[in-house]
């Protein structure tokens, strides 16, 4: 039931501050993780943990990218891959590799085929990142962490994604204790985890403003995301969502990059939308900003409060409030989904069921 949305995707993206909120519910308590959230022997196994593969498609797979960040910063080597070519490869499985499947349906048929691979070739143990408790993935995996985002009807996936991000914060904790993060950095970082309803709550507030953005991309045929950091990500995943539902082609790229070779296709048609939060590469993401003004490109900007400043003459910008780093991606994803959105909508395509896509990929 759409309720009083008209679409799904609408109503699954005003949904994240609950299922956010739920997904988070008795696994963090007094400013700590509960470890038994991810299963019985998970202490056990967390303890043997030296490296982790991320493996998964699509949305989860960015996902999974934004993890690698936050699991690095704790000093836990981790390799992400598509679930296509991590099943085809041979992937080293080092002793104590942990393989992480990421997986709205937890019926994705490349994700269960990278999943029986890296058992068959010994990886320490598995875990599922999941919405679904009667899939696959979460059967044949020893450990799982299930998303609580409800049933997600629009193929676009929105409020999966940013729950996933949320279980994926929780393991970069657990693991991160294991590796020095002392009690006092635990409890900001869940402080951080407690305020996220709130604060998406807050980014959901842009969608008036976001829809009004949206009108100059109704004649484009083109798009470019750019992110850096745990950004870079967010970017990538606000660009699939654009192509997905509105069939304007967009592509995302790490800031850092434009001088390799994107540059050259900016000009006053390229609309350039960019995620910025206050973060210690908030510099590099101005100048490369002014790369792309020098040579006439758009800028739709979504700033945090904190740097907004910085970025407000000639372009459109938007601001999120002030986020905490560690829990930007979750933010920073609703402006761009609210962006897919009212531009499929302008563009009059059928926003739930977008031409050639199925939601969950069971074959090859
Ligand atoms: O069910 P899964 O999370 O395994 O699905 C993976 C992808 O097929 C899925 O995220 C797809 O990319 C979405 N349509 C993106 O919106």
């Amino acid at each position: 039931d759409k309720g009083t949305y008209r679409h799904f995707m609408l109503k699954e993206i005003f949904e994240q501050p609950a299922v956010i909120a739920d997904t988070l519910e008795g696994r963090i308590s007094n400013g700590r993780v509960l470890e038994s959230c991810f299963g019985f022997e998970a202490p056990a196994v967390l303890d043997a943990v030296q490296q982790v593969h991320i493996v998964a498609c699509g949305t989860s797979f960015h996902a999974g990218m934004v993890a690698r960040y936050w699991l690095e910063e704790q000093g836990v080597p981790c390799s992400v891959e598509v679930a296509s070519e991590y099943r085809y490869r041979r992937p080293v499985i080092a002793p104590g590799t942990l393989f992480v499947s990421i997986s709205q349906s937890g019926e994705t048929a490349d994700t269960l085929a990278a999943l029986r691979s890296a058992k068959a070739a010994g990886c320490l143990s598995s875990l599922a990142i999941c919405n679904v408790p009667e899939s696959s993935l979460v059967r044949e995996s020893a450990l799982t962490l299930m998303t609580r985002a409800g049933r997600e009807i629009g193929v676009a996936s929105t409020k999966a994604f940013t729950t996933q991000l949320v279980a994926l914060r929780l393991l970069a904790i657990v693991l991160g204790r294991r590796r020095g993060l002392a009690a006092e950095q635990e409890a900001a970082l869940v402080a951080a985890l407690e305020h996220l309803p709130r604060q998406v709550e807050e980014a959901l507030g842009l969608n008036d403003a976001v829809e009004a953005m949206a009108q100059f991309f109704g004649e484009k045929e083109h798009a470019l995301f750019l992110g850096r950091g745990s950004e870079y990500p967010v970017a990538m995943e606000g660009a699939l969502k654009l192509k997905e539902i509105s069939y304007i082609h967009a592509e995302a790229y790490a800031a850092g990059e434009l001088k390799h070779g994107p540059l050259a296709l900016v000009d006053a048609n390229m609309p350039v939308v960019c995620v910025i939060p206050d973060n210690a590469l908030v510099e590099k993401v101005i100048s490369n900003l002014q790369e792309v003004r020098a040579r006439g490109g758009e800028l739709f900007l979504f700033a945090d409060s904190g740097v907004a400043s910085h970025f407000s003459e000639g372009t459109h910008l938007l601001q999120v409030g002030h986020v905490d780093d560690s829990i930007a991606p979750v933010v920073f994803t609703v402006p761009l989904q609210l962006l897919a959105y009212h531009v499929a909508v302008l563009k009059g395509t059928d926003v739930d069921q977008p031409r050639n896509l199925a939601k969950s990929v069971t074959v090859e």
